[in-house]
């Protein structure tokens, strides 16, 4: 997909990956329009980029769908969505202070699975009405898991169990949009230098970087944005999962 064609929802647009991928994005041609939950940082970050911004809740229907109307309306339509919105806890399974809590578990699943998912029907739906491209092409979906998906750590199960399932959706993901000219792909990101990072201590930095293979630091958002930018370019990846972790394995 031509970048300079495209116009691009990036959910959690106002920090950290989501924002460096709307910052990616807009510089390179795209019209941009950024959903997040906290309007104050979107406001002004799409007012820097030259983007639009929605206050968005990712896992309400009615928020995502009237979303999706501002959008179109500022941008003409939408063939890209990237979902970059979601949080991050550390709870064990059964800890000091009991079971971990059902509540906390269901809401890091709502808004890093459903949340995701969500956003993906409905815009679909957006897309599917859009003038197919010289590939067959009406829309390109990059998802946002985790390696936790993978080598989840102690205290993540709620993360690795939410990001596992978006790494898991990307193939009847993008077999159902197959015959709408729809793909899907999705980013496992290592360990990147986000708000997300920031409440750890220098330290707790140091050493998270010294377990990456090389290179030996932590990835930077820009890195991740280059790699959205990338899914949305290539017509003939669909449905991948791929990496972005300098070779890094949690343990
Ligand atoms: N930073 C990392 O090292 C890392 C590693 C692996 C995966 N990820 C994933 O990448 C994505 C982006 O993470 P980040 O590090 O940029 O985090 P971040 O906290 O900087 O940004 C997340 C954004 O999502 C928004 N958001 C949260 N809940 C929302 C909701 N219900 N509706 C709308 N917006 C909502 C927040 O307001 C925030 O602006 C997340 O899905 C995260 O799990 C991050």
């Amino acid at each position: 997909m031509d970048i300079r064609q495209t116009a691009a929802i990036v959910t959690g647009g106002a920090s950290g990956l989501g924002a460096a991928t709307a910052r990616e994005l807009a510089a390179a041609g795209a019209k941009v329009t950024l959903f997040d939950r906290d309007a104050k940082a979107g406001e002004a970050f799409a007012g820097e980029i030259g983007a639009s911004f929605v206050e968005v809740d990712v896992t309400d229907e009615a928020s995502v769908r009237a979303g999706i109307e501002a959008a179109v309306a500022a941008m003409g339509k939408v063939n890209a969505l990237v979902n970059c919105a979601g949080i991050a806890i550390a709870i064990k399974t059964l800890g000091r202070d009991g079971p971990h809590p059902l509540d906390i578990y269901k809401r890091v699943i709502d808004v890093n699975l459903t949340g995701t998912f969500n956003c993906i029907r409905l815009v679909s739906e957006a897309m599917a009405g859009n003038e197919p491209n010289e590939d067959g092409e009406r829309g390109a979906i990059v998802n946002t898991a985790s390696i936790a998906a993978f080598d989840g750590q102690k205290g993540q199960v709620a993360y690795t169990s939410s990001k596992a399932a978006v790494a898991g959706m990307a193939l009847p993901v993008a077999r159902d949009l197959a015959s709408l000219g729809i793909r899907v792909n999705t980013i496992a990101p290592g360990i990147f230098m986000t708000p997300m990072l920031m409440g750890l201590s220098e330290e707790a930095r140091t050493e998270l970087a010294a377990d990456v293979t090389f290179p030996k630091r932590l990835g930077q958002p820009a890195e991740y944005a280059r790699l959205a930018r990338f899914m949305i370019e290539m017509a003939y990846l669909n449905a991948e999962c791929v990496r972005l972790d300098g070779a890094l394995r949690m343990r």
